[in-house]
């Protein structure tokens, strides 16, 4: 398992604006890719077996929007019935691959020197 601990400044923010932060500290597992949190190994065992785990974190959608892409996977890519594995399945995807995509964002750079393109 590797880390990155991702800690985002935001004092460059003005006051009166509002930015939404959450865990600063992501785990990823370095098996699959996927972030470690409650669930993974369910998500593991079941939806990594087809593909590369890389098409569900390149994927961000809500819960809703989970569950469709996993009956589609049903009706059309002969994805098993994943009876009490589904609601954690689907807590984990919409907790750790969310539609709103929360950007962890690099720091802003320093010490530019802008020029003009002529
Ligand atoms: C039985 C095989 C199978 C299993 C198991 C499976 N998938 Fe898929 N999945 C597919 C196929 C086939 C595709 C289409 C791949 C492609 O387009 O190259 C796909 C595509 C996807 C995509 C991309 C959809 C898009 O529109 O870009 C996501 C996200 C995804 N699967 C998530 C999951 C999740 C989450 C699970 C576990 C619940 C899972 N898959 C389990 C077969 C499976």
């Amino acid at each position: 398992m590797i880390s990155a601990s991702l800690k985002e400044e935001h004092s460059s923010l003005k006051s009166n604006e509002k930015i939404a932060v959450t865990d600063s500290t992501i785990h990823i597992d370095k098996a699959t890719g996927l972030v470690v949190d409650k669930g993974l190994d369910v998500v593991t065992a079941h939806c990594t077996g087809c593909h590369s785990s890389k098409l569900i974190t390149q994927f961000h959608t809500d819960r809703a929007g989970w569950l469709e892409k996993i009956r589609w996977m049903q009706q059309k890519q002969k994805l098993w019935n994943l009876g009490e594995a589904e609601p954690v399945i689907l807590d984990y995807l919409a907790k750790n691959y969310p539609a709103s995509a929360i950007v962890h964002r690099r720091a802003a750079l320093k010490g530019i020197e802008w020029y003009r393109l002529k």
